[in-house]
């Protein structure tokens, strides 16, 4: 395992489309590794492939505060979304920023695990803000897109959660 450069705001990698992962092999294995160990060492809480630079439709997501419960979603899907929470989002390619951004409180996705088997997976709270960030991400899209007022430095708030 290795730890992966983290693509900041403004790279071009950050705003292309990503292809579908046909198939697990050894190298995506690697990525896949490398992305969460990537991921912890920033003290994220999800991280999509573009963000280490590979135009690959797969995210990693541990936002328990136990680090318990990590997900891989491999080619992840929407499939249902339900209420709204609004509140403060950051991104690992835009360290020490944070802006208000409103999502679905509820998210149901449908994504492939490392075996390529397909799976469901749903979230509220944190895990679906998570979900809805990382799956932009895919599309090229950042959170700032989205952004209610201005971005904010993290020094001003409390310890918003990076994605
Ligand atoms: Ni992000």
């Amino acid at each position: 395992m290795a730890l992966r450069e983290i693509r900041e705001y403004g790279d071009d990698v950050l705003a292309r489309p990503c292809k579908e992962v046909k198939e697990v092999t050894p190298r995506i294995r690697e990525l896949i590794d490398d992305m969460f160990e990537t991921m912890y060492d920033a003290n994220g809480v999800g991280l999509a492939a573009p963000q280490v630079g590979v135009l690959k439709r797969i995210v990693v997501i541990d936002c328990s505060p136990e680090g318990e419960d990590p997900h891989l979603l491999i080619n992840p899907v929407i499939i249902e979304t339900s209420g709204e929470q609004t509140g403060y989002e950051g991104c690992l390619s835009l360290p020490g920023k944070s802006g208000v951004v409103t999502r679905p409180n509820y998210v149901k996705v449908r994504a492939f695990d490392i075996d390529m088997k397909p799976f469901e997976l749903e979230g509220t709270e944190l895990l679906a803000r998570a979900i809805c960030h990382e799956c932009d991400h895919l599309d090229g899209h950042m959170y700032v897109e989205k952004v209610e007022g201005d971005l904010v430095d993290n020094e001003e708030l409390q310890q918003p959660e990076e994605e």
